[in-house]
C-alpha cells in the first residue's frame, strides 16, 4: 500500500505547452494521439530501449548550476555515473539529439508551462538545464511567485514556467475529501481536466501534451529481481525493450480519459521507457539523503532529458 500511495500522489500530470506558432486551422477530430506511429515512417518513439551513448550526459552538475537539491544525484553523492550515459533509442529509428540552440531559435519570445505535481518539476528542470547549457554565455533569470516558477533565457525571451500543485485534499462536485480511491479520483479529475481543454483551449494557439505516468521502482520483483527491494544500488537498465513486471494502473486510466477529449492532445507516453530505468531514481542521493529513499522521482541529468528530447521532436519536427 505504501508504494501505491506514494505512486498515486504523482498521477496528475499534466502539460501544456503554448508554443505552437498560430495556424488558424482547426484540428480535425476527434485527434487524439496515443501510442504508436507518429514518428517520422511510422516509428513508434516510445517502444525502444536504452543505449550506451559516449557523448551523455548533455549536461552535468557543474555546466547546469541550478538543479535542485532533490533531483542533483552527483552533488548528493552518488557515486555511480554509468546511469548518465545512457541514450533512449526507439526500436525503428533514432530520436534526433535535442537541439537547444533550434529550440531557442523556434520558439523565440514564446512560453512553454507545466501544471502538475513534482514529476512535472522533474520533466521542468530537465528542459531547463538543456536548454540553457544549449550555447555558451547564455543568461537566465529564475523566479517564483507563490506556485509559479518562471525561468526566463534572457536572449531569447523564452519562458519555462512551472505550476506546482500540492493535493491536500479532493473535491468531487460540492464535497470535500481528505482522500478516496485514487484511480476513481484520478479518472474523475481527468474528465474534468478534459472538459477544461475542450471548452478554453484554442488549438490554433495552444498545443497540449499530457505528461504520462511516470513509474517507480519500489519493488524488485517487478524486474525480475526479487532480492532487490528498492531501487537503491540499481545502476543499469533493465536490457532490451520489455519489462517484465506489471504497468502502474493510471495508465490505462489516462487512455480512457485522454480518448474522450474532442480537442487535439498529445500523450507523451513515456511509461514503458522510464519502467526500464531501475537506475534512475535518486534513491538515497536526493531530498532526505541517506535517510530518504526516493525511487519515484529521476536524477537530473538523467529520464526526463529523454521525456524532453521526445516533446522537442513532437512540437518541432513531426
Ligand atoms: C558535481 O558533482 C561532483 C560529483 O560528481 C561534485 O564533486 C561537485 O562538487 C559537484 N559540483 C557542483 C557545482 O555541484
Ligand atoms: C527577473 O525577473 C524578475 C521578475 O519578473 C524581475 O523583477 C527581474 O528584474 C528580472 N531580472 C533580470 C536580471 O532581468
Ligand atoms: C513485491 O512483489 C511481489 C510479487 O508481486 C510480492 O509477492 C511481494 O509481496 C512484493 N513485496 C513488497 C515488499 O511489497
Amino acid at each position: 500500500m505504501g508504494t501505491w500511495v506514494s505512486s498515486s500522489i504523482h498521477l496528475v500530470l499534466i502539460l501544456i505547452s503554448v508554443l505552437h506558432p498560430a495556424n488558424g486551422a482547426r484540428h480535425p477530430k476527434p485527434a487524439i494521439r496515443v501510442g504508436a506511429g507518429f514518428g517520422s515512417g511510422g516509428c513508434d518513439l516510445f517502444q525502444g530501449s536504452w543505449v550506451v551513448d559516449p557523448f551523455y550526459p548533455p549536461y552535468n552538475n557543474a555546466t547546469c548550476p541550478f538543479i535542485e537539491k532533490e533531483f542533483n544525484c552527483q552533488k548528493n553523492g552518488r557515486p555511480d555515473q554509468n546511469y548518465l550515459s545512457y541514450r533512449w533509442k526507439p526500436l525503428d529509428c533514432d530520436l534526433p539529439r535535442f537541439d537547444g540552440l533550434g529550440f531557442l531559435r523556434r520558439f523565440q519570445g514564446k512560453s512553454i508551462m507545466f501544471v502538475g505535481d513534482s514529476l512535472s518539476r522533474d520533466q521542468w528542470q530537465s528542459l531547463t538545464c538543456l536548454l540553457y547549457t544549449a550555447a555558451p554565455n547564455l543568461h537566465y533569470n529564475l523566479t517564483r511567485v507563490g506556485m509559479i516558477s518562471t525561468f526566463t533565457i534572457m536572449e531569447y525571451g523564452i519562458n519555462v514556467l512551472l505550476d506546482r500543485n500540492i493535493w491536500d485534499y479532493i473535491q468531487v462536485g460540492n464535497q470535500v475529501l481528505k482522500d478516496m480511491d485514487r484511480m476513481v479520483a484520478f479518472e474523475r479529475a481527468l474528465g474534468t481536466w478534459g472538459g477544461w481543454v475542450d471548452n478554453h483551449i484554442d488549438p490554433s494557439k495552444t498545443r497540449v501534451f499530457f505528461q504520462g505516468i511516470s513509474p517507480n521502482h519500489y519493488n524488485g520483483s517487478d524486474w525480475n529481481e526479487p532480492k532487490a527491494n528498492t531501487c537503491q544500488g540499481e545502476t543499469t537498465p533493465v536490457q532490451g525493450s520489455t519489462y517484465p513486471g506489471q504497468y502502474p494502473p493510471a495508465v490505462d486510466v489516462v487512455k480512457r480519459a485522454l480518448s474522450k477529449i474532442e480537442n487535439p492532445v498529445t500523450l507523451l507516453d513515456i511509461t514503458t521507457l522510464s519502467l526500464l530505468r531501475k537506475d534512475g531514481h535518486p534513491s538515497i542521493y536526493g531530498m532526505g539523503g541517506a535517510s530518504g529513499l526516493d525511487c519515484t522521482h529521476w536524477c537530473i541529468a538523467g529520464v526526463p532529458d529523454a521525456w524532453n528530447q521526445i516533446l522537442y521532436y513532437l512540437i518541432a519536427i513531426s
